[in-house]
């Protein structure tokens, strides 16, 4: 059997693909079902980042996460503020392996949870442990999918400085045009594509010609009760409508 898992070769930047949009178009839910496909057919071992502050994608493939980048954050940030230098020096000698503990790790895929920072201030933000995060661990993945946090401010604070991709999820509103138009203008737009979700069968997306239209996932009330029962995404039929779309789009995927 030929086995078509890529694996970039050295001098190839490895795919870091950010999933943004505006909030509620279903960045998660895609991300979901494209992670399935890519570590199924594409790209594996793969390094998921649930970038969401809520946590939306580490409870759509049925994960825990144990640990989260925000909470090695408020570690280093409590240990800053009780003044006690050597367990600063301490807590900071160990950040790797903070992170490396926040890691939930499966033999096809590990899951990176950005999640929430409790305590105030901008001491080494949990953006920045994300990002110093993927450098460090992008070396043993043969790709990241990121699902990233809704609106445009992880683009413009350059978490996504490492992003070989900006997938941005549209579901035909005007708002959802403007969050695109946006990212746009803030990347190079041949680092953009568009993923149209839950779009009317007529729908035509106006795009500027150098942004991809990778395609159109359909509304589907499998996928939806699967989500409202809080069931995984990746327990979904294989001939599922949504699933199907979407492994159309994986497969368009360039990188
Ligand atoms: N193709 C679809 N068919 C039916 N329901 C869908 C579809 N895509 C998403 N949904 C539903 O829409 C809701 C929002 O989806 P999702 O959570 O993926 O959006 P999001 O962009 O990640 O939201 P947020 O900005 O809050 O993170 C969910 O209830 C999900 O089940
Ligand atoms: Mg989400």
């Amino acid at each position: 059997m030929v086995d078509k898992q890529v694996r970039p070769g050295n001098g190839m930047p490895k795919p870091v693909l950010a999933v943004c949009g505006k909030g509620g178009v279903g960045k998660t839910a895609f991300s979901a079902l494209l992670a399935r496909i890519l570590i199924a057919e594409r790209l594996k071992p793969l390094l998921l980042v649930d970038a969401d502050p809520v946590g939306g994608l580490t409870s759509a493939i049925g994960e825990t996460a144990v640990s989260t980048l925000a909470a090695v954050r408020d570690r280093l940030v409590g240990q800053a503020m009780s003044g006690d230098k050597s367990a600063l020096a301490d807590a900071a000698s160990q950040l790797d392996f903070y992170v490396m503990n926040a890691l939930v790790e499966h033999p096809d895929f590990s899951l990176l949870a950005m999640g929430h920072n409790r305590e105030k201030g901008c001491f080494c933000p949990a953006n920045q442990l994300l990002k110093n995060a993927v450098d460090t661990l992008i070396s043993s993945f043969a790709g990241v999918l990121i699902d990233a946090e809704a609106g445009i401010e992880q683009i413009n604070r350059d978490v996504t400085g490492r992003v070989t991709g900006i997938i941005v999820v549209v579901d035909g509103s005007q708002r959802s045009m403007n969050t695109l138009e946006m990212i746009v203008r803030m990347r190079s737009s041949s680092h953009v594509r568009v993923v149209a979700n839950r779009v009317p069968k007529n729908f035509t997306l106006s795009l500027a010609p150098s942004v991809v239209h990778l395609g159109s996932i359909p509304e589907n009330e499998e996928l939806r009760q699967f989500d409202r029962d809080g069931r995984s995404l990746w327990q979904l039929p294989a001939d599922n409508e949504a699933l199907t779309a979407v492994r159309e789009i994986a497969w368009r995927l360039t990188w």
